[in-house]
C-alpha cells in the first residue's frame, strides 16, 4: 500500500512515519509537508535511510500541486496531520489557520474524490469539543459531545471535521476522523508546554505558567496516538469518529513540577504569567469506543512517558538547540517578554 502522510515533518506526523516504517515493512510511506516553522527534515533523518520512504515538499492548500502528486503517486491511504497546530499562534493570527486547516483539508478531500483512495483519515483534536468545567471530574468528551470551539485553532479544526463528514456523506469518500487529547514525546516543537518547560528548566530560565496553572490536560504518549491511528486506518469503520485518550489528566502546574523534579531543579523557577485568552479549562477523553471496537489501549503511563520524554530532550540537544537559536527566539520574545 502507498500511504501519504501530510505534515509528517512535524511532531506527531514524524512519529507516525516511524511507526509505519517499523510496523508495516511492505507499505510505501510518502511524507507531504510544506516545511513551515514547525516542519523539520532533521526529524525525518532516520526515515530518509529507508527505501520505503519518500519526502515531497508541498502545501496541502496548493490544489494544482496536490492533484499532480495524487496522479503521480496514486496513494491508497491519506492521513492528514498537516495543520497549524498552536493555539497561542492562532490567537495572534487566525488567518493562516483557516487556510491550512480548512482549505488545505478541502483540497485533499477533492483530490481523494478526483483520483480515488481506499481511506482518508483526518487527524483531529479533542479541542473541537471545547472544554469541561474543573469541578465536574465525572464528565468526559465522547464522540457524541457537541462541537463547541474556543480558539481560532479549534474552530478551524472543527470546520475541517465537518467538511470531512460532508464529503463522506455526499461523495462517499471513505473517511474516518480521530480526536486525540494532548500528545507528548520525542520531536515535540519547543513552543508547546512540555518541551518549553524542559528546555527552559535546563537553562535555569523562568517557566511561564499561564494563569494559576490549574487548567487540566489529558496527556497521551505520542506512540500510543500513532498506534491508534494505525488501527483506525486499517480496521476502523468508514464514516466513524474515534476519540483517543488514556485517562492521564494532570493540571499544568503538576506537569511543570514533575519536570522540575525529574531534572532536579527548583520550583522557584515557576513564574505565573498572564493567562491565555479564552483558555480552555479541562480536556478529558472517554476512549471507550476505540477500546471496545478496535481493542486499542494506551501502553505508556504518564509517569513513565514524561521520564522518557525528558531523557529524549537531554539526549537530543542538537535537534532542539538549532530550533531555539533560530526564528523561535523572536517568537519567544513576542509571546513571553513583558507577559
Ligand atoms: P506540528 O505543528 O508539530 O506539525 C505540523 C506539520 O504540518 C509541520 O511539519 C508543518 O510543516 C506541516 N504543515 C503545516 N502547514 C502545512 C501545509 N499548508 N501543507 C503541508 N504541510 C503543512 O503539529 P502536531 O502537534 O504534530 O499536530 C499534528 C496534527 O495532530 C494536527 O492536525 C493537530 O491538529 C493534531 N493534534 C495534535 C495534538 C497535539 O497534542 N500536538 C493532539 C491532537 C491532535
Ligand atoms: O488537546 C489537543 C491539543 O493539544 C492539540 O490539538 C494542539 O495542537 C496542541 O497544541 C495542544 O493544545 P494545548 O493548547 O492544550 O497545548 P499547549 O502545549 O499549548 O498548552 C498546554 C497547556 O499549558 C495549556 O493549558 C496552556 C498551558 N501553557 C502553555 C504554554 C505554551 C502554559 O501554562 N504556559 C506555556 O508557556
Amino acid at each position: 500500500m502507498t500511504i501519504i502522510v501530510t505534515g509528517g515533518a512535524g511532531f506527531i506526523g514524524g512519529n507516525f512515519v516511524y511507526y509505519e516504517l517499523k510496523h508495516h515493512a511492505d507499505d510505501k510511506i510518502i511524507c507531504l509537508d510544506k516545511l513551515t516553522y514547525a516542519g523539520n527534515l532533521e526529524t525525518l533523518a532516520e526515515a530518509f535511510k529507508s527505501p520505503q520512504f519518500k519526502f515531497v515538499r508541498a502545501d496541502i492548500a496548493d490544489r494544482e500541486t496536490v492533484y499532480k502528486l495524487f496522479e503521480e503517486l496514486k496513494p491508497d491511504i491519506v492521513v492528514n496531520f498537516a495543520a497549524e497546530s498552536h493555539v497561542d499562534r492562532s490567537i495572534e493570527d487566525p488567518e493562516l489557520f483557516l487556510r491550512t486547516n480548512i482549505i488545505g483539508t478541502s483540497v485533499l478531500l477533492d483530490a481523494c474524490r478526483k483520483f480515488g483512495i481506499t481511506r482518508f483519515h483526518q487527524v483531529s483534536t479533542d479541542e473541537v469539543y471545547g472544554d469541561l468545567p474543573l469541578d465536574r471530574p465525572d464528565l468526559f468528551f465522547t464522540e457524541t459531545t457537541n462541537l463547541h470551539t474556543s480558539s481560532p485553532y479549534s474552530a478551524s479544526k472543527a470546520a475541517a471535521d465537518l467538511l470531512v463528514q460532508a464529503y463522506q456523506r455526499t461523495y462517499k469518500i471513505p473517511a474516518t476522523i480521530s480526536r486525540c487529547s494532548n500528545n507528548y514525546g520525542p520531536f515535540h516543537f519547543p513552543e508547546k508546554l512540555i518541551p518549553l518547560m524542559i528546555i527552559n528548566a535546563l537553562h535555569d530560565k523562568k517557566l511561564p505558567v499561564y494563569g494559576k496553572g490549574i487548567n487540566v490536560r489529558d496527556w497521551l504518549y505520542v506512540e500510543d496516538h500513532c498506534a491508534a491511528i494505525d488501527l483506525i486506518i486499517r480496521r476502523g469503520t468508514v464514516g466513524e469518529v474515534y476519540n483517543i485518550g488514556g485517562h492521564n489528566e494532570r493540571t499544568n502546574l503538576d506537569v511543570v513540577k514533575t519536570i522540575l523534579r525529574i531534572l532536579g531543579k527548583s520550583e522557584d523557577l515557576i513564574e505565573f504569567v498572564t493567562d491565555r485568552k479564552g483558555h480552555d479549562q479541562r480536556y478529558a477523553i472517554d476512549p471507550t469506543k476505540i477500546s471496545t471496537e478496535l481493542g486499542w489501549t494506551p501502553q505508556t503511563r504518564f509517569d513513565d512517558g514524561i521520564k522518557l520524554t525528558v531523557a529524549w530532550y537531554l539526549e537530543h540537544r542538537a535537534w532542539w538547540e538549532k530550533i531555539i537559536s533560530g526564528e523561535y527566539k523572536d517568537y519567544y520574545a513576542k509571546m513571553y517578554d513583558n507577559r
